[in-house]
């Protein structure tokens, strides 16, 4: 083993995915919970947008009503920096809720904190309203060392849900609506893959694939 590997101590990503309403930040907040009882210190970080449940948006707020006070980051290169000011000397855990939220730069930002020996626990949605990976998503997922999907209930079925349904005037969201819409349980229900409903445009299957799959399933 050469000096370097011996003393650089990297840290670790870990990532908490799953639809709205099954629990992310609540897991988020109980991983916190039990660094601080470790006497670890502990960053929590959110993104600028979300102001659901708090009126001075200092915390992170799960469905259930819990908070944790969090510093509120914008999306932009101060935005980057300031997370890589928090993070300096003795913080040990980071958190980061909403992390769909933010722009590509997030990755390089979580990459080189982990790099430099700090576990960082980000939670998000792996899936937007579309049933499509979302944004940085899929990237931190590969990245991560451990990665949770939680999952939610389905409204209609019971069974387990993975997807999101945005809701618009009582009807699900068209494909072309936009992407971001920050809410709660008035525009968004969880869903299972059955009861999840979305007009898709164009196939990209090869049309003899699926229709020999469907004769199949039929
Ligand atoms: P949650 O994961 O804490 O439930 O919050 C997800 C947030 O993301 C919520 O404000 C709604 C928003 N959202 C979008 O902006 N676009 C989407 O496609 C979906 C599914 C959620
Ligand atoms: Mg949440
Ligand atoms: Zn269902």
């Amino acid at each position: 083993m050469n000096k370097n590997t011996e003393t650089k101590q990297r840290g670790k990503l870990e990532i908490i995915a799953g639809s709205m309403f099954s629990g992310k930040t609540e897991e988020l907040m109980r991983r916190l919970k039990r660094a601080e009882y470790a006497k670890q210190q502990v960053l929590t970080i959110k993104h600028h947008i979300d102001k659901r449940y708090t009126q001075d948006h200092m915390c992170i707020v799960s469905h259930a009503g819990r908070e944790r006070g969090a510093f509120v980051i914008a999306d932009d290169a101060q935005g980057f920096e300031k997370i890589l000011e928090l993070a300096q000397s003795d913080v040990e855990v980071i958190g980061i809720d909403e992390v769909q939220f933010f722009s590509t730069p997030i990755i390089e930002v979580i990459q080189y904190l982990v790099e430099h020996g700090k576990r960082v626990i980000a939670a998000g949605l792996d899936l937007d309203f579309r049933g499509e990976p979302f944004s940085v998503m899929p990237t931190l997922l590969a990245l991560a060392d451990d990665v949770t999907k939680l999952k939610a209930i389905c409204v209609v079925c019971g069974r387990d849900a993975q997807h999101t349904q945005r809701m618009v005037n009582g009807q699900p969201a068209k494909y072309n609506d936009p992407l971001i819409l920050v809410g709660a349980a008035e525009c968004y229900e969880a869903r299972c893959r059955n009861c999840f409903v979305m007009e898709k445009p164009a196939k990209v299957l090869p049309h003899t694939a699926t229709k020999s799959m469907c004769e199949c399933a039929s």
